[in-house]
């Protein structure tokens, strides 16, 4: 069931495929763009990822102006006042972001402070402060878990308060998403897996977090159906182009889906786990999914219920509770796969998380803005009692 009135909106075209990448001249052209300020970081580069949009641009009546490879992982604002700069010295006219969701947030940080025509991002953050139209800016995303190329939103850290801000606007949404196969087979399987969850992630927390609506629906069981049919292929032979590039339409589809209907306790929890003790965004996720989905069993079993057909293969008898249940444990089974795979951690001991921050963690967590979304109220004592027994 969904709220009476809903709201749905994605402007972002999406061109997806074997060697899309050619495209992306093209669509620059028509927005009448013509000198790009790449943004990416030092990991793309080393897996020779930039020499693709490079042949790109081969021949094509447009140019990259710059290309910045330093971001750092989880953004910072200091960076995105750098690249700002940048982009204003090379004389560029549109962003393109090519890298997982460090580099794509931080080109929409960079969007913000060059359209608001601002040396402080920080007055942008919350929701819809961004008046103005923005740049162009196209996304070539090379992990497959964030969906940002279609989200509204950018989380960004500031490093000096040890917090992931996040900035939510309509006016944040890409024009163009490029999805390339060629751009995400490099991905090691510690980082396919953990960024992989991150799409698992947004899909069940698309479907149970209360501003679900019939279309975030529908795109969060195709993105759960893509993730539990590909994701540990991907892992197993990351150079299966089919696998990988079902993974990119998994994530993308997961994002359109929770950019609408919004996410929960495991997303608060999870950018307070970053903010505070630095742990990679799909790992936080990976970990603390199920117990976040069994945190919101009083009031939503009936609703993750609904998904045993696609994470069971089958629909299962019993109680709404019983059925939720038992998707809760296929989670935990895709999990302990992946950790067999990939080493990815299950538990936030194996994630480098000290256990006297659990209480500084759960005090940024009660303040993010996912936990207004959240079915259950996640108070700071709740989101405690999460992190321990994800501990
Ligand atoms: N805006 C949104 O909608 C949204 C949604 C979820 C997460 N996020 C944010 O995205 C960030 C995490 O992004 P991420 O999980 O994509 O990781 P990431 O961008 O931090 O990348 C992780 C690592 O993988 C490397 N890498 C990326 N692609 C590669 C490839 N193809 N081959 C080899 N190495 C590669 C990078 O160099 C980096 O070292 C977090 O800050 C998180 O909060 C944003
Ligand atoms: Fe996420």
């Amino acid at each position: 069931m969904s709220n009476d009135l809903f709201e749905f909106f994605c402007p972002v075209k999406v061109i997806s495929g074997l060697q899309a990448l050619a495209n992306l001249p093209h669509e620059m052209d028509q927005l009448g763009a013509h000198r790009a300020l790449i943004v990416t970081d030092k990991g793309v580069v080393g897996a020779g990822l930039i020499k693709h949009v490079e042949a790109a641009f081969e021949g094509a009546g447009c140019e990259i102006g710059r290309i910045f490879d330093e971001t750092p992982p989880d953004s910072s604002n200091v960076v995105v006042n750098q690249v700002a700069a940048l982009y204003r010295e090379s004389k560029c006219d549109c962003i393109v972001a090519v890298g997982g969701g460090s580099c794509i947030d931080t080109a929409k940080g960079v969007n913000i402070v060059i359209t608001e025509e601002t040396d402080d991002l920080m007055k942008f953050r919350g929701a819809e402060r961004l008046k103005k139209q923005m740049r162009p800016m196209f996304v070539v995303p090379t992990t497959a878990g964030t969906g940002s190329e279609v989200t509204l939103v950018a989380v960004i850290s500031n490093v000096q308060a040890g917090v992931k801000m996040a900035f939510t606007s309509d006016r944040l949404y890409p024009n163009v998403a490029i999805l390339d196969p060629r751009m995400t087979l490099t991905m090691p399987p510690k980082i396919t897996a953990a960024t992989g969850m991150d799409a698992l992630t947004h899909a069940c927390e698309a479907y149970y977090c209360l501003q679900k609506n019939p279309i975030s629906d529908s795109l969060a069981i195709t993105a759960i159906k893509l993730t539990l049919a590909n994701l540990a292929t991907c892992v197993e032979n990351g150079s299966n182009e089919r696998a990988r590039l079902s993974m990119a339409e998994a994530s993308l589809i997961a994002g359109m889906a929770f950019s609408n209907s919004m996410v929960g306790i495991v997303h608060a929890i999870a950018h307070a786990t970053g903010g505070v003790c630095h742990v990679p965004h799909g790992i936080a996720n990976a970990i603390l999914l199920p117990f976040g989905m069994e945190y919101n069993l009083g009031k939503s079993a009936g609703v993750i219920a609904e998904l045993a057909p696609y994470f069971c293969g089958r629909d299962i008898p019993g109680s709404d509770e019983d059925r939720a249940r038992a998707v809760i444990q296929a989670v935990r089974d895709l999990g302990a796969k992946l950790n067999k795979l990939s080493g990815m951690p299950l538990r936030l001991r194996d994630a480098g998380v000290p256990e006297d921050k659990l209480a500084d963690i759960a005090k940024v967590a009660v303040n993010d803005g996912a936990t207004v979304y959240n079915p259950e109220e996640v108070t700071f004592d709740e989101a405690l009692g999460v992190l321990r027994r994800a501990y």
